[in-house]
């Protein structure tokens, strides 16, 4: 009898094994992808309630990842520290309006680009400001390590006294309605998104067409191609099959 029962339970522990090891491989190939972004930038992306993430790029990543065959699953990180869980290895990749510079491409690989863009002006109606050159001695807010604070210290000095820096955009757009900034530089999209909901009796969008026009991407650590080329197979293909397309005339209309 003895022996029957430790025989049961060899048995027993080697199955477990052999089970254990099929669903943790199972685990691991169907694993999604961990994707940070900073959901504080409408209509690219913003956090609900609920807390799940919604916009274009929410949508935009799903389209990717059905179209490429995996799982994404996006979690709002906040903006400096989903650059740092990228260069930690915490996260595959990385979504959020993210232009394409040169200085980042030091340490991330980009997909193709999927959205133009470019920085413009957000100011009081009341405002005589009508380039970015008028901006010199005023007070701007830009969300720190932006390509909006770039264009500013490009403009006026990296040290440049009416600079202020925001974790976040909204921080920035904050304090211009109250009145402690002259104006916020910013993605256009996003900014068109602001004067939408707070009418446009308050505020108005100066463009000067000297800003260069910037591409979004999103970003892999430098290096890791398995993720860049899943991305970029999945991002081509929804622009051939007419996703992208669609998914672009639900939050900006037509083309
Ligand atoms: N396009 C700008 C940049 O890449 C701003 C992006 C900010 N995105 C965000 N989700 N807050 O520097």
């Amino acid at each position: 009898m003895k022996k029957w029962t430790g025989m049961l339970f060899a048995l027993c522990a080697i199955i477990s094994l052999i089970l254990s090891g099929c669903a943790s491989k199972q685990a691991g190939t169907g694993d999604a992808l961990k994707v940070g972004t900073d959901a504080q930038f409408p209509p690219f992306e913003k956090q609900e309630g609920d807390g799940r993430i919604t916009g274009f790029d929410a949508d935009l990543l799903q389209a990717i990842a059905k179209a490429g065959g995996f799982k994404a699953d996006l979690q709002h990180t906040g903006w400096d520290p989903m650059f740092e869980g990228i260069d930690r290895g915490k996260l595959d990749a990385g979504i959020g309006g993210i232009t394409i510079t040169e200085e980042r491409k030091k340490k991330y690989d980009f997909t193709e680009p999927y959205f133009e863009a470019t920085q413009v002006i957000l100011v009081p109606n009341s405002s005589s400001v009508k380039t970015l050159k008028e901006l010199n001695g005023k007070k701007i807010g830009v969300q720190s390590a932006t390509t909006g604070e770039k264009v500013v210290q490009d403009a006026f000095g990296k040290t440049y006294a009416g600079l202020k820096g925001y974790d976040d955009l909204p921080s920035a757009v904050e304090d211009l309605k109250l009145g402690r900034l002259d104006a916020v530089v910013a993605d256009n999209a996003v900014v068109m998104e602001y004067v939408k909901k707070l009418g446009n009796s308050q505020f108005k969008i100066v463009e000067d067409p000297s800003i260069p026009k910037e591409q979004y991407g999103l970003i892999v650590k430098k290096g890791n191609k398995k993720v860049l080329d899943q991305l970029n197979a999945g991002l081509k293909k929804i622009r051939e099959d007419g996703t992208y397309d669609k998914i672009y005339e639900k939050y900006f209309g037509k083309k």
